[in-house]
């Protein structure tokens, strides 16, 4: 028996990326009239790139930057100038475009040796996003997932990640060897709105496998399962061509 899974799926790419943009334009401004702040981790990946630019765009100056925190999902461990760096990227395309204070901004790696940054990016989580059942709560987590199944830089040679109480971890990916730091599953299933946005072909069998239920607990994006808030798949039509 498959899974029943909250999705909206668009024909393109760039429709279903308008579409989120959208959307999260909506959940923000519903979540602001509470007053507090919102906590954000970003994924990366060259998929979101193009949702950075349409909120840059679009929704500049319609959403107060000043009362959101971003942090990431999972942060290469390179320069912010590298086109590697999810940060960087971040920043490239959408927060030199916005009024955002630099305090808003939490990059998981800023250069030094990446255990002393796993150590000061777990401070930096435990002092401002707040805690529910334990565990940071992020109000909103956007994912992207790898066309191995990874989702964050949990790897399907990391899944113990999805069980550890620690709320990061460093990891090396595991055909480059290149050091990540990663957000880890508890805290990712903790928070109160998951979005994935995946698209494009090669993921179709990825997301059927998971969608179906079969295999789906080798993947790590398929143990993405929110303990009480929602998660939501955002798809083109090439990656939801199996469901
Ligand atoms: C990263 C990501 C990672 C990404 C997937 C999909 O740092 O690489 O956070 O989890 O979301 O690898 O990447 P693409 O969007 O490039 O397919």
């Amino acid at each position: 028996m498959g899974k029943l899974f909250n999705t909206t799926i668009k024909k393109t790419a760039d429709a279903i990326i308008a579409q989120l943009a959208k959307d999260i334009y909506d959940f923000l401004q519903d979540e602001l009239k509470s007053g507090k702040q919102l906590f954000i981790a970003l994924s990366g990946g060259s998929t979101p790139q193009c949702l950075f630019t349409i909120l840059a765009d679009k929704y500049k100056d319609a959403i107060p930057w000043s009362k959101l925190h971003f942090f990431w999902s999972d942060e290469r461990c390179v320069p912010f100038k590298s086109k590697d760096s999810n940060f960087g990227t971040a920043q490239r395309l959408l927060f030199d475009s916005i009024d955002i204070p630099d305090i808003n901004l939490h990059p998981a790696y800023t250069g030094k040796d990446p255990h002393a940054e796993l150590n000061r990016y777990i401070d930096e989580l435990k002092t401002y996003v707040s805690v529910e059942s334990a565990m940071p709560c992020f109000d909103l987590m956007l994912l992207g997932m790898g066309t191995d199944g990874h989702t964050a830089s949990i790897f399907p040679d990391r899944k113990d990640l999805f069980k550890t109480e620690d709320i990061c971890a460093l990891v090396n990916h595991p055909v480059t060897q290149q050091q990540r730091i990663t957000i880890t599953g508890k805290v990712i299933n903790n928070s109160r709105q998951i979005i994935f946005l995946v698209t494009g072909k090669e993921k179709a069998s990825l997301v059927n496998s998971i969608f179906k239920g079969h295999d789906s607990q080798i993947y790590p994006a398929g143990l993405v399962q929110p303990v009480h808030g929602k998660l939501k798949w955002y798809m083109d039509s090439d990656a939801a061509e199996s469901i």
